[in-house]
This record gives structure tokens, sequence and C-alpha cells, in this order.
């Protein structure tokens, strides 16, 4: 998609989304848990962390590339898992797994996908990967491992940060349950945003599709999801041949126990924020779990992303590779499918211009070296991250 660019930075795609969206939507994307304090603690610790410039250290076609696991992506970052995308603007799904294969880099699809798992692979191709929830009875989780193995899933992330879904306070005021409830207060929020609301209408109201709605198992977004325990761990281990991730650690002990069941990688995430209120910023766990595991165990991290600066940043500080959420709602919100390129597009220029600022040639060289005064020293310990992959 060429043309000028819809979008220049991600408070610009905030921006147009918050004007497109109607409240009660714009909020289901931003929000987070309680008072909000760990998602804004998420964003606040990324300026907390300095970069190191060289001069007189040019640097020609920069390599972005990253060979994370069995993949050679072009790029060190991703789509994390987000269900009901189809609410930020429709055809939202088919967007991210259309931009993931051209990108070539990952698209994680959410049990709560609003579209099917088996559409979304079939959209995107091998870069495809699918985020479990033990949601309901594990019969049901087992059920959708099979579905995603016949649809020729290769990677599985199990997301264990979310045991009850949390309480999202702007959810709670706004009346947004899934499936929609349509009362006055959200008629009037519709009706305010008639652009979103007639295509929505028109494509059909989201709904999760991995699940049949009305049906004995139905997606119940508030149903325990306490199926997700070490035992579940343990035989998904043995069940899953292919690439098995955990996502949702910030705890150096959980992240070592994993590590010794044989998991492939673990995402240090705290969910943007959306779960413990009182969770520290996800970047402050990153070295602590690096440090724990070692310098081979493979590493992502997502939670508080929002620049390709950001991405530099988690990489220096021990990730291997770097996921992002709520910005990818944004940009498909602001502008749909070119929104999407568009900010994916400026990331990668970004993190390219930052390179250049370090004398930065290879970025699967980067480590705390590129950190103006150590960080992971003052606030964790020491740690290396050297030879990580
Ligand atoms: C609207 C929305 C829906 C999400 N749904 C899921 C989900 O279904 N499964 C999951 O593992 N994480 C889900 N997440 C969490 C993201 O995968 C990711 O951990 C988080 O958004 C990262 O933080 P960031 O938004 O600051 O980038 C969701 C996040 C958002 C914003």
């Amino acid at each position: 998609m060429s043309g000028p660019k819809s979008i220049i930075s991600f408070d610009d795609a905030k921006a147009k989304a918050k004007k497109r969206l109607p409240r009660m939507i714009f909020d289901f994307i931003e929000g987070s848990a309680g008072r909000e304090i760990a998602s804004n603690k998420n964003l606040e610790i990324f300026n907390d962390v300095y970069l190191r410039s060289k001069v007189l250290a040019p640097v020609d076609n920069p390599k972005l590339n990253s060979n994370f696991l069995n993949y050679s992506f072009n790029l060190p970052f991703g789509i994390a898992p987000m269900g009901m995308c189809n609410l930020a603007w429709p055809g939202a799904d088919r967007n991210l797994a259309e931009a993931a294969k051209k990108f070539n880099l990952p698209h994680c699809v959410s049990t709560a996908a609003s579209s099917s798992l088996e559409d979304l692979k079939i959209w995107g191709d091998e870069q495809t990967w699918f985020q479990l929830y033990v949601n309901g009875t594990t019969e049901d989780a087992w059920a959708l491992v099979d579905r995603a193995e016949t649809a020729g899933y290769k990677t599985l992330v199990l997301t264990v940060d979310v045991p009850v879904v949390s309480r999202r306070v702007r959810d709670l005021r706004n009346g947004f349950v899934v499936p929609f409830k349509i009362g006055f207060k959200q008629l009037i929020d519709f009706a305010l945003h008639p652009h979103w609301s007639l295509k929505t209408i028109v494509n059909g109201i989201p709904e999760p599709k991995n699940f049949r709605v009305g049906s004995q198992n139905s997606f119940d977004r508030n149903a325990s999801r306490a199926g997700a325990n070490w035992e579940f761990l343990h035989d998904l281990r043995k069940k899953w041949k292919g690439n098995l991730i955990v996502k949702g650690v910030m705890d150096q002990v959980d992240a070592k126990r994993i590590q010794n069941i044989g998991i492939d990688a673990i995402w240090v995430s705290n969910h943007g924020g959306r779960q413990l209120d009182g969770s520290p910023p996800a970047l402050l766990a990153l070295p602590k779990i690096r440090n724990s595991i070692g310098p081979n165990m493979p590493l992502i991290f997502d939670s508080g992303v929002r620049s390709g600066e950001d991405i530099v940043k988690a990489l220096a500080l021990g990730a291997n590779f770097v996921m992002l959420g709520r910005p990818i709602m944004m940009a498909l919100a602001a502008s749909s499918g070119k929104g999407l390129s568009d900010y994916l597009s400026l990331l990668k220029e970004e993190i390219e211009v930052v390179m250049a600022q370090l004398g930065l040639a290879d970025l699967n060289k980067i480590s705390t070296d590129v950190l103006f005064d150590d960080f992971s020293v003052k606030s964790q310990g020491e740690f290396n991250t050297e030879n990580k992959l």
C-alpha cells in the first residue's frame, strides 16, 4: 500500500482511533485493570532507559532480521494476541494476517479472535501462531489444541496470567460485554460514531468465532481460566510437538520452572497492565528473568512498547523478540489496513534511525553496551545478554 502515510507516530494513531471509535470500543482497547497504574507505568519506565550514542560510526544497511525459534523473520517484532480485533475496524483480522505475511513477522491469533483460527491461518500462513486460553473446561482447551494442529499451526502460545479476567473499570462503566448488549447509553455512543457503526453493522457485529455462540461451549469472557495450571502445562508439553511458548511471565522463579519443563520460549508480559494493577512495569522484570534463565533461552517481551526506540531498549535489556498489542489495534482503528501497514513501516524506520545513532549494524549483536548507564545493573542486578540466540 503506497501513498501518503496515514500515521506518522503512535500518538497519531491513537488520536485518530479515539475519533473514529465509539467510546466503549476505544476504552475496551486502551483500558486496563483497576486504577490503570500498571499500564501507565509500563509506558513511563521506557523513559528511564537511556541509550548511548556513538559518533563517527556510520552504519550502512542495518540488519534487522531475527532468527527466532525456527523462523527467519525480517523484523524483530510482531503482533501480540488480541481478542475481538474486528472491533477496531471491520476486516481487521484479515488485515493483521495479511500484513504479517507481507512484512514476514509473527501474528499471534487469540483464542478470543473475531475470526476462526482456521481462516486466520489460511489468510496468514506459516508465521501465524495460535494463543490458547484454558477458558471453561480443559476438554474445551484440548479441543482447541487439536483444531490448531489440524489447521497447521506450528507454534502454540499458552497465556497464563489470566486465572480470572480482572476488573476493568472502563468496561464495567461502559457496559462492555461480549456478545454486545446494546442499551440506550451504547446506542448514543454508536450514533455519535456513525462511520464505525454503519460499517460494523453492514459487516456483522464481531463475536468470538472460535466458539459457537449460544452453544454449550460458547465463549464466556468472565469464565474462570484457572484450568491453566502446572499440570496442564506438563501435559501440553507432552502433547504439542511444535514450538510451545508461555506468555504472561513476570517472576524469575516461575520463569526458571517453565524453562525446566522444556518450553521453547518464555514471554515476559504483564498483559499490558490489563490484569494486575499492582504489577511492576514489565520492562523491570525483563532483565531479572533474563538473568534467571541464562543467555540462551529465547525470550519474548511485550507491555508498553510504542516505538522503534522502545523495541531497541527491550532487546538491549534481554529480549530476543518484541510484541505489540494496543498500538496495533489503534493503527487499525485509525485507518484500517493502510494504518496498520504504515505503523509497521514506521516502527522499522524508527529502529533503523536508532541503530544509526548507536553505531549498531546488526540488531542480533545488541547488548547492554548500547545503554547509557546500566539500567539493568542499577535496578535489577547484573546480567549478560551476549549470545542470547
Ligand atoms: C484489546 C486487547 C485484547 C487482548 N486480548 C488478549 C488475548 O486474547 N490473549 C492474550 O494472551 N493477550 C491479550 N491481550 C494482551 C496482549 O497480548 C499483550 O500482552 C498486551 O496488549 C501488551 O501490552 P501493550 O498493549 O502495552 O502493547 C489483549 C490486549 C488488548 C489491548
